[in-house]
Order: C-alpha cells, then sequence, then structure tokens
C-alpha cells in the first residue's frame, strides 16, 4: 500500500545494510500489534520470511502465523532468539522481564533489541539482561498496520547509530518515523500511541453530527475520515501552523466561525490537551510498576 502522505521514506543504501544485518529476526508476542508489525514488514520485502522467527503463548495462534504468513512459529522463546541478530519485542508491558529473565543467557551478546512495550525502559532492559546490552525502545501506533503509522525510536545507552538505522528501517517500512531522546517517550505514548483512539473518537462523532442532518451512516464516516485525513496531511505537506491552515477554513461571516465558536465553548482544545496529559501521567505511572 501506497502511504497517503508520504513520510521521508528510509534511504535504500540504509534498508539494503539493515537487511544485510538482519540475518534472523526473532518476534517475541505476535499479538494484535506483532501481527501488523510482521505483515508490514513482509508486504514491504524488508525481510523474507525465512528470516523471521516468531514467538506466541499459545499453539494454535502459532499454527495460524505460519500457515497465514510462511514464518517459523511456535511458543519457544529460547529457540527463536537462539542466534537472532534482532529480537524484536512485541509482548505487554508485563510480560517483558519474565522474557529477559527467561532468554538472558542463550541470547547473543551482540543481538539488538528492540521493544515496542509502552514504559518499558531501555535501562529496564539492559539491568534485567545483565550485560551492555544494545537496546532500542520504539513506540509505533497501530496504523502500522496498514503502513500509515507513526513510530519514535530512541536508543539505549548501548545502542550505536548503525542499531538506530536498523530499528528505524524496519519501522520505515511501516509508515513516518522520528528518532527522539528516551525522555519524551511517555509524551509520546500519550500522543500518537493512544492518538488513534481520540481520532477514533472525534471521527465517530463528526459522523453522528452528519446522521444527524440527515445524511446516511456511511457516507457521513466517508465523509468525517477522509477529511481528518485530508487536513493532516495538508499540515504534513504545507509546514504551515495549523491555526494558518484553520483561518483559510474561515470565511468572515461564514459557517465555518460559527462551528469553531460551538467547539470553543465546548472546550475541545482543553479536553483535548487534559487528555494526552491524563495518559502520559498513567504511562509514568506503569513505567514505576515495570521498573520496581
Ligand atoms: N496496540 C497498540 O496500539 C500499541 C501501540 C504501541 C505499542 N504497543 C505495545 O505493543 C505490545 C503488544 O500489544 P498488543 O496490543 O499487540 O498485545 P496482544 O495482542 O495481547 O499481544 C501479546 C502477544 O504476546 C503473546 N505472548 C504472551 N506471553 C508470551 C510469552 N511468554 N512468550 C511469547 N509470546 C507471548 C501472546 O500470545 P497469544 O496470542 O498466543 O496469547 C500475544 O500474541 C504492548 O507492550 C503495547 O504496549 C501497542
Amino acid at each position: 500500500m501506497k502511504q497517503l502522505v508520504e513520510a521521508d521514506p528510509a534511504p535504500i543504501s540504509a534498508v539494503r545494510k539493515s537487511q544485510d544485518r538482519i540475518k534472523k529476526l526473532a518476534l517475541i508476542g505476535t499479538g494484535k500489534l506483532g501481527e501488523g508489525l510482521l505483515s508490514a514488514l513482509l508486504q514491504s520485502q524488508m525481510l523474507t520470511p525465512e528470516r523471521i522467527e516468531s514467538t506466541v503463548a499459545h499453539q494454535s495462534r502459532a499454527d495460524y502465523l505460519a500457515g497465514r504468513y510462511g514464518i517459523k512459529a511456535h511458543t519457544n522463546n529460547i529457540q527463536a532468539v537462539k542466534g537472532a541478530s534482532v529480537v524484536l519485542i512485541a509482548l505487554k508491558p508485563q510480560q517483558v522481564k519474565g522474557f529477559l529473565h527467561e532468554v538472558r543467557n542463550v541470547l547473543a551478546k551482540e543481538a539488538l533489541l528492540v521493544s515496542v512495550a509502552a514504559s518499558v525502559t531501555t535501562s529496564l532492559i539492559e539491568r534485567e539482561l545483565g550485560h551492555p546490552a544494545r537496546v532500542i525502545r520504539t513506540m509505533p501506533n497501530t496504523p502500522c498496520l496498514i503502513r500509515q503509522g507513526m513510530t519514535a525510536l530512541a536508543g539505549g545507552k548501548h545502542a550505536t547509530d548503525a542499531d538506530v538505522e536498523i530499528a528505524q528501517s524496519i519501522f520505515a517500512a511501516m509508515g513516518r518515523t522520528v528518532v527522539v531522546d528516551e525522555k519524551h517517550m511517555d509524551a509520546i505514548t500519550a500522543l500518537s500511541a493512544s492518538g488513534p483512539a481520540y481520532v477514533y473518537m472525534i471521527i465517530e462523532s463528526l459522523a453522528e453530527a452528519g446522521v444527524k442532518l440527515g445524511l446516511p451512516r456511511d457516507l457521513s464516516t466517508e465523509l468525517s475520515s477522509q477529511t481528518l485525513l485530508g487536513a493532516a496531511a495538508m499540515v504534513l505537506h504545507t509546514g504551515e501552523h495549523p491555526a494558518k491552515l484553520k483561518d483559510v477554513v474561515t470565511t468572515p461571516a461564514g459557517c465555518t466561525i460559527d462551528g469553531l465558536l460551538e467547539l470553543e465553548e465546548g472546550r475541545l482544545r482543553v479536553t483535548l490537551i487534559k487528555a494526552v496529559v491524563r495518559a502520559a501521567a498513567r504511562a509514568r505511572q506503569l513505567v514505576e510498576s515495570n521498573d520496581s
């Protein structure tokens, strides 16, 4: 699938270098997000099925993944990480420690660990492994599943620039990527990882408005979804401040200003800001419970 708003693609040379360096990728935890990442990696031809070994908790799920994607899939994490040059951890945050303890004696010292687990810090992973592991913490979002994602990446203490480049090439196959300081990860979790849920609620509400005005629901949902997509693309394409783009839509004494006044009265802006701040506070709490 073509990206609707083209992100800067990873340079082909970087992708090739990464493909060469990923002799084997162990995908640990292949649930909703893990399967999406797997599917995007294969579709983008970043990796071929023979280079991927994935694990899950249940054999029936492993059988489904093996059948659908032609990869090796099972429930044995130790077997999966053996010989893996990159270990992509897509477990629930509270499952990560147990996994690290399980594999720390078989994991190659030079293996690169890439985690998508919310709130799990690179220092936690380094500490639990007990050696100066090369770790990249990432925060993707669900639009990665259709290669329209936004992924932030942060390197741990021992990760090299080449490691960050490998992880970035993996996620560039699924959308936009940005390299950040790890201290921003909780804010990013609350903004772009939780963000699709907020946006779905906005789309749903706009669609309801159309229904209230007599539009068929399907049409109303299409109109509201494409409007959000188009407006977001305008921000990314033009680089303009959103307020300036809003002014272009808002004709003096037109209808848009009436709609905007309602939004201000309903405190849309402050509500969205408070939602993200609250979610970030929750992300910080998860760090504490994971780090303890
Ligand atoms: N969903 C999002 O929007 C999003 C965004 C950014 C980051 N994340 C992060 O992505 C991670 C995964 O989230 P998810 O929504 O994909 O969760 P999920 O659907 O529950 O997937 C977890 C997977 O882990 C497997 N599993 C459980 N225990 C295991 C073990 N000991 N060894 C190997 N595999 C095991 C499960 O296997 P079975 O299927 O057999 O039970 C399942 O496939 C989380 O850390 C989350 O913070 C999610």
